[in-house]
């Protein structure tokens, strides 16, 4: 046993990041076992543990993964299709459901194509090797808090790495002057939303750096894709971006409800990803996920009020964080984030909430430091209600 726990402790020490977050983790661990099991889909009420709670946790924005169009789509797409195609896209492995994706995200983003990849977490790597292909950098400059589907594979490259200060221009601007040599190109990367304390990146600031070196930006926007934006396109189009310079890709697992990665751009910069190592040597998503997906993205383009309701629900949710003193920007993510004096502290806060019915996130991931932080999100399917009786509940245990 006393060997078991050291080997997921080294492991742990890797995921939380800090020794206090892998000991936490590892205890929950142990014995295999996870501390919370969820035994529903996941919506504002969600079973866990076999109890149905009030529910602020995970990236379901919009519900959409219990939203009967999804399950009916993903049903029938199994019943057509099966599971999957058991081969790669360029063999035999390219089902019109596949094809289906690219065409709906396509034209959800205004790009001329997208690529479908398995996951959200191959985006970055895939971003990475195409633009190093196309020979667009000679050095990355990377956010030291990215998230680490990002740092998992910026050595992959085998190009210099430098990383500067969380959502700091000021820090990127001096690791740009001190590092970069004269002609040499950067690659800027961040995360367009950061998952923890849901900071928007100030991307604009950076832009101007990477334009005045010649270089490019690419940004991880999992959680942006179908929030941020008069359309849900994400980061770029919150600050009114265009430009050749800038790359990105995201998540269907999250706001559009299903699952994979997705990849928008030009011809020249998907190509060396259609034709590379993820989209030939892993099995694509399953045919369920991609026909839940052009559900989602349909959806999200056919109703953009599910996004003020969303961006309401964001507001309600930091505007009551705020009035019991709890520092929250004022932007329209809908993750909120908060630490409280001690880690000890906030498990108890955490056990509180979870015996009155209410489940928030008790987290150490990505960003949150060596205590750790309690985190809601709310979704677009939350009513206001819920939202007060979430922040009533805290603010009599704080
Ligand atoms: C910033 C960020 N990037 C990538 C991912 C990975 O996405 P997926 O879970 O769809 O693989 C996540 C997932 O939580 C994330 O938060």
């Amino acid at each position: 046993m006393a060997s078991r726990r050291r080997f997921l402790e080294t492991i742990a020490l890797g995921i939380a990041g800090s020794a206090l977050g892998a000991r936490k983790l590892v205890a929950q661990l142990v014995g295999s076992k996870y501390r919370f099991e969820m035994d529903s889909g996941p919506g504002p009420e969600t079973v866990i543990n076999g109890k149905k709670l009030l529910y602020f946790g995970g990236t379901g924005y919009f519900g959409f993964q219990t939203h009967p169009d999804l399950l009916h789509a993903a049903q029938k797409a199994t019943a057509d299709f099966g599971m999957g195609t058991a081969t790669s896209r360029n063999v035999f492995g390219t089902s019109p459901l596949y094809l289906d994706v690219e065409r709906t995200a396509s034209n959800f983003f205004g790009s001329d194509e997208t690529i479908y990849l398995p996951s959200g977490y191959l985006i970055n790597i895939a971003g990475f090797q195409s633009l190093a292909a196309l020979r667009r950098f000679d050095a990355m400059f990377v956010d030291e808090g990215a998230h680490w589907s990002v740092t998992d594979f910026m050595y992959a490259l085998q190009k210099p790495v430098y990383t500067f200060g969380h959502g700091d221009a000021g820090s990127l601007r001096s690791k740009l002057k001190e590092n970069l040599k004269p002609g040499e190109k950067p690659l800027v990367v961040s995360d367009g939303i950061f998952p923890a304390f849901g900071k928007i990146a100030p991307i604009p600031d950076y832009f101007k750096l990477v334009e005045s070196y010649d270089g490019c930006m690419w940004i991880d926007d999992c959680h942006a894709i179908g929030v941020l934006g008069g359309n849900g396109r994400g980061t770029y189009e919150h600050y009114s971006l265009q430009s050749e310079r800038l790359y990105f890709g995201g998540t269907l697992s999250k706001a559009v409800g299903a699952h994979g990665g997705i990849i928008p751009g030009k011809q020249e910069f998907i190509l060396p990803i259609r034709t590379g190592h993820i989209a030939n040597g892993a099995n694509a998503s399953p045919s369920a996920a991609a026909a839940a997906a052009v559900k989602g993205m349909e959806m999200l383009m056919a109703k953009p009020d599910l996004r003020q309701q969303l961006w309401r629900n964001a507001r309600q949710l930091k505007s009551g964080l705020k009035a019991m003193g709890f520092d929250q920007d004022d932007s329209a993510v809908p993750i909120a984030a908060w630490t409280l004096k001690t880690g000890e502290d906030m498990d108890r806060v955490h056990a509180d909430l979870m015996n009155r019915g209410i489940a928030i996130q008790r987290t150490h991931y990505v960003g949150t430091g060596a205590n750790g932080a309690l985190r809601a999100v709310v979704f677009a399917n939350h009513k206001p209600e819920h939202i007060n009786r979430m922040l009533s509940e805290l603010k009599m245990l704080v």
